[in-house]
């Protein structure tokens, strides 16, 4: 199988075809991922919320960001692997930053990384890119600054904060950023930074213009079941086929009817 590097990701926008994109945390998920053809992994420090049961993003730490790495990049024969810099781990200062990301090129195997925010870690993304590590940017609601927010809600429907929004995007596309994730933003302001921009955006609740979309796995099978944000689209309802299997399994137990003779040795 041909492996997809950053260069394939952008051949993809040049040719007009749409990039999918999908977050894993393990070995066993991001097999089943990446067989199914997706182009680009992210471990994403989503896995705050998903694997760890954090109210946010920000307790993850960068030691268990590389474990989640290490275990997908095992998985994973042909998608891009981009692993996010957890909170703390980059914004300070940019020597720190490059450290972080070294630490997960070299520690986790992964492909890329990606960082979130515009020109207040524009030094930090610069140093990151001159070691020769490709940087996936994070623009819109972007999860690691909610205590700033305050709110999940849609951001950039204000003039102020779409006009800087669309200078962070072309500040890091000129840095040398290979894409840039759109987090819940207006449809309309997805399809004008992603027709300035010549790398690719890959949206999450940003409408349908985005060149590429992405979701977090657990919420496209379902199983979480509490997080159900309009911009989401549930493909299965794993949580309830795995509730189902789990009873199904206590009540064989519980009635002897599991194991059976030719289950016993
Ligand atoms: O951590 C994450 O899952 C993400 C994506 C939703 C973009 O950053
Ligand atoms: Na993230």
């Amino acid at each position: 199988i041909k492996r997809v590097t950053t260069h394939v990701i952008q051949e993809l926008k040049n040719r007009g075809e749409k990039i999918t994109a999908l977050t894993a945390y393990d070995f066993s998920m991001a097999k089943v991922v990446d067989a199914a053809g997706v182009e680009l992994i992210l471990v994403g420090d989503s896995a705050s919320n998903v694997m760890a049961g954090h109210e946010t993003t920000l307790p993850i730490t960068l030691d268990q960001m590389i474990y989640h790495a290490s275990s997908v990049v095992r998985a994973v024969k042909r998608a891009l692997v981009v692993v996010d810099l957890p909170f703390g781990s980059y914004q300070g200062n940019s020597s720190e930053a490059l450290r972080s990301a070294i630490r997960i090129m070299k520690e986790s195997g992964a492909h890329a990384v990606k960082l979130e925010g515009g020109v207040e870690i524009k030094e930090s993304v610069t140093r990151i890119l001159s070691a020769g590590v490709p940087v996936m940017g994070h623009l819109g609601l972007t999860p690691q600054s909610i205590y700033k927010f305050g709110t999940y809600t849609v951001r950039a429907k204000e003039e102020a904060e779409a006009r800087k929004l669309i200078e962070d995007a072309q500040m890091l596309q000129e840095i040398g950023c290979f894409s840039v994730v759109l987090e819940k933003i207006p449809a309309a302001l997805t399809k004008q930074v992603s027709q300035n921009l010549s790398i690719p955006t890959i949206g999450i609740g940003a409408g349908p213009d985005a060149d590429g979309q992405i979701l977090v796995l657990h919420d496209l099978l379902g199983i979480t079941k509490e997080f159900k944000p309009r911009f989401l689209r549930r493909y299965a309802d794993l949580n309830g086929i795995m509730n189902e299997a789990i009873a199904h399994y206590v009540d064989d137990v519980k009635t002897r009817s599991f194991p059976n003779e030719s289950e016993a040795y």
